[in-house]
């Protein structure tokens, strides 16, 4: 049943991401949509010359009807960041693209599970589960599997071993107010401070993967790969039902005191999507970071939310 993938957006993130689609073979459909037809052809076409070389899948572009049967539909249309700006500072134009797209969907009468990829991507995946009606397991922000995959790679350099080897999460907010737990990292089972004595700055650690995302588009105008691996790692959990704990956005329900808010904490992420929050042993100041965090995604919700 996991026949088709559609991909909502077809700029720097959603061209990635459907090319990083297609070399995995999870669906033999992808359909590209943007509010500029010709940039979804034009990226459906070129993606498509990977086929003859790759797992052939029949890419696309297409409309909202097509995206009714999709599996998974990733929300990559929003307003982008320039520089240094942040992303919740182009929330209210992001929100704008966010809800005209997934009423769109809705209305074509789509009941898969939507991936939100568009910036700031808390208030986004909270936006898209308030105008689809979707359960909220069926909402997935990418959240701070990306944070994550930056901090497993910080100390996997660092350190010298494989970024796969580095177990640890980074939770919070995508953004500036993200909480990188430090005290919960390991590597084969050791803390940083037992595998390598007085190395590490876990401050400097810290800076640099919440930065690092401002850092890429400074250098070359946004940041495509990154993400696109992330959605497409959500993805192949829910196609192939992996049950696999991945920190991404979901509605807290009380988990640390937070609720009616996207965030993202540790999630058993399968076939139906979210499909438990785990709450994550953190220290008293890391708590305090996710508080803060959560208390800055609130006050951005407000600034949405009231005219
Ligand atoms: N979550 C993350 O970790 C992460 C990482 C990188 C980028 N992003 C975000 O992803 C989003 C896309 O970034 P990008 O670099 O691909 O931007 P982009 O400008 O290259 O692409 C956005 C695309 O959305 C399309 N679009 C705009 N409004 C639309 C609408 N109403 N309907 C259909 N299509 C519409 C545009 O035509 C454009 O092609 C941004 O919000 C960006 O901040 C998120």
């Amino acid at each position: 049943m996991n026949d088709r993938v559609a991909i909502i957006g077809a700029g720097h993130v959603g061209a990635a991401t459907a090319y990083a689609l297609m070399l995995r073979g999870l669906f033999p459909e992808i359909v590209l949509i943007d509010a500029i037809t010709e940039l979804a052809v034009a990226e459906a076409e070129d993606i498509s010359d990977a086929n003859a070389l790759a797992r052939p899948a029949r890419v696309f572009a297409g409309s909202y009807a097509d995206a009714a049967s999709a599996t998974v539909a990733i929300l990559t249309a929003g307003a982008a960041t320039q520089g240094t700006e942040s992303r919740l500072s182009v929330a209210a134009r992001s929100a704008a693209i966010v809800t005209s797209c997934v009423t769109q969907l809705m209305a074509a009468g789509f009941k898969g599970i939507l991936v939100v990829a568009a910036n700031p991507v808390d208030l986004m995946a909270w936006t898209a589960f308030r105008c689809s009606a979707l359960p909220p397991a069926r909402v997935i922000g990418t959240g701070t599997l990306l944070d994550t995959c930056r901090l497993r790679q910080a100390i996997a350099s660092r350190l010298n071993v494989a970024p796969e080897t580095v177990a640890g999460d980074v939770v919070g907010e995508h953004g500036d107010s993200e909480v990188a737990i430090l005290s919960s990292i390991r590597i084969g089972g050791l803390t940083l401070e037992q595998f390598a004595p007085g190395m590490i700055d876990g401050a400097a650690l810290a800076r640099e993967v919440r930065d690092a995302g401002y850092k890429i588009i400074t250098g070359k105008g946004y940041t495509s790969f990154g993400i696109a691996t992330a959605a497409v790692r959500i993805c192949e959990a829910i196609v192939r039902n992996e049950r696999v704990v991945l920190p991404v956005s979901t509605l807290l329900t009380g988990q640390f005191g937070i609720s009616d808010l996207y965030l993202s904490l540790p999630c058993v992420v399968g076939a139906g999507g979210i499909e438990q929050v785990l709450v994550p042993a953190l220290n008293e100041i890391e708590t305090a970071a996710l508080l803060n965090s959560a208390s800055t995604i609130q006050k951005a919700i407000l600034g949405l939310t009231t005219p």
